[in-house]
């Protein structure tokens, strides 16, 4: 039942970004919410209607050439996406006011912060959505506070950083951007002020569930009434009983579905590894090899998502030799790949959707992480959720072939693996538990509903 009262929901448009907000829209849809998703796209089209025209999906133009890779020039898509913003949204507004059900609330991206302002302009309560996990947003608003020194790191050894309610964490554990704060400067700018007016934020809701970050959110919930909604999973991929809410949805990508159910319908149960660095990670090209011949040498077999603009990193001998022992696609339905059987062991960059995806759907994890939040996350589900393992990297970040070898025989093989699927298995019940009707984040979608009632 579509009861009338209606949101704006506005994801920075990467695919890490656009699926846990989509999929919001969709628990809102369930709830009786309609929603605009507003899409910063490079592919003009007119605004469609999805989910029983509970969501409308808005394009607005990024104004970047199409089929553009935003990874080209991040600084100049982000500058773009601004742009978009800025021009095309209060004109939208406007004219949604209009409609028999206007806006209530504009729910908005929590790197776009400057939006809580054009909400209030509008008349709208804003929602700040945090994509990420209070895990990392905690410790940039530490750096936002000025509380909190870098640490160094000396003949190997790193100094330890100290935040209430958290583990200790080494230089390695931190967000990259925290610790290469000259890599890239706009992005620590941009994550930094997120939380620059979070005291002001009507609404805070993060894909997150409330037992997952359980100590830290205690420490998060004395400074802000916070909503977690996570894990935004599909149901039926948590209970393969549950035949609702099939369409994951949202994809800048096109999958290879049938090619990987057909070779994974082959394979005994947990005898795959499965090797995704999601979206955004681009790896050396001598850095892919020495993972390949890591896979290689692991003897098990492989399905390893390469996009397509990394191919080219892959020789064709290697393809050949490793004949059925693997297989390369450019992307995978990943949750029906997490949720399949043979598959044993998740080798991933640790990237919040992917974390999050691996361990609701019971997977232990290898964590390969590369930049942005995955370092936290990889020493999260590591040494405290306990689902995995972290490859232990050079002094410069690379990646050789028998640490590689070492982390699969201990996730696929050893004693350590079981624990670490008993672990995963436990965090799985607790992801559903959280979703169904009754759980925390399942309470949290009706408190956000009924303040539009
Ligand atoms: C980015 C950042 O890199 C990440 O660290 C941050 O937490 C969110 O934004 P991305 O690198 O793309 O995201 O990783 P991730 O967060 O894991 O999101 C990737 C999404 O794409 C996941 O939902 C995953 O299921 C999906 N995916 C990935 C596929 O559907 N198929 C694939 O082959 C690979």
């Amino acid at each position: 039942m579509i009861h009338g009262s209606h949101v704006i929901v506005l994801p920075f448009p990467v695919q890490g970004h656009l699926t846990p907000m989509f999929q919001f829209c969709k628990r809102l849809a369930s709830k009786g919410l309609t929603s605009t998703l507003v899409l910063v796209s490079d592919k003009p089209s007119p605004p469609y209607k999805t989910e029983n025209n509970a969501i409308t999906v808005f394009p607005i133009p990024s104004g970047s050439q199409e089929g553009k890779d935003p990874l080209q020039d991040l600084d100049d898509y982000i500058d773009r996406v601004y742009t978009s913003i800025k021009k095309h949204l209060p004109e939208l507004i406007q004219d949604m006011k209009l409609l028999e059900n206007p806006p209530r609330a504009l729910v908005y991206d929590s790197t776009l912060p400057w939006l809580l302002d054009v909400a209030h302009d509008h008349g709208l309560r804003g929602a700040s959505f945090f994509t990420q996990p209070w895990l990392v947003s905690v410790i940039y608003y530490h750096v936002h506070k000025g509380s909190f020194s870098v640490p160094s790191t000396k003949h190997g050894h790193s100094t330890l950083a100290s935040f209430p309610a958290f583990p200790m964490l080494s230089a390695n554990d931190l967000p990259s951007y925290v610790c290469e704060s000259s890599s890239y400067p706009k992005i620590l700018r941009i994550v930094v002020e997120q939380l620059s007016n979070i005291d002001r934020v009507d609404i805070l809701l993060c894909n997150t569930f409330d037992n997952l970050e359980e100590k830290l959110l205690k420490w998060v919930k004395s400074l802000w009434p916070v909503l977690n909604i996570g894990p935004t999973v599909p149901s039926m991929y948590l209970d393969k009983r549950l035949s609702e809410d099939k369409s994951y949805g949202f994809s800048l990508f096109t999958a290879k579905s049938t090619e990987c159910m057909e070779w994974l319908n082959l394979k005994k149960p947990h005898s795959v590894v499965y090797v995704s660095f999601g979206s955004l990670v681009i790896l050396k090209e001598d850095q892919m090899m020495e993972l390949a011949e890591g896979l290689k040498q692991s003897g098990c077999f492989f399905l390893w998502v390469v996009r397509e603009t990394e191919m080219n990193k892959i020789p064709k001998s290697y393809v050949e030799e490793i004949g059925e022992k693997g297989l390369f696609v450019s992307w995978s339905p990943q949750l029906e790949v997490l949720a399949h059987e043979s598959v044993g062991c998740f080798l991933t960059h640790c990237g919040w959707n992917s974390t999050l995806e691996g361990l609701s759907l019971g997977v232990p994890m290898i964590g390969m992480p590369h930049w942005t939040d995955q370092p936290t996350n990889a020493k999260f589900m590591e040494n405290v959720w306990k689902v995995g393992v972290r490859v232990k990297a050079e002094a410069d970040g690379f990646v050789r072939r028998d640490e590689i070898v070492r982390c699969v025989g201990e996730v696929m093989e050893g004693e350590k693996g079981k624990e670490m699927r008993r672990n995963a298995e436990k965090w799985k019940v607790l992801a559903l538990e959280a979703v169904s009707e009754g759980g925390s984040s399942d309470k949290s979608i009706d408190e956000f509903v009924s303040m539009f009632y």
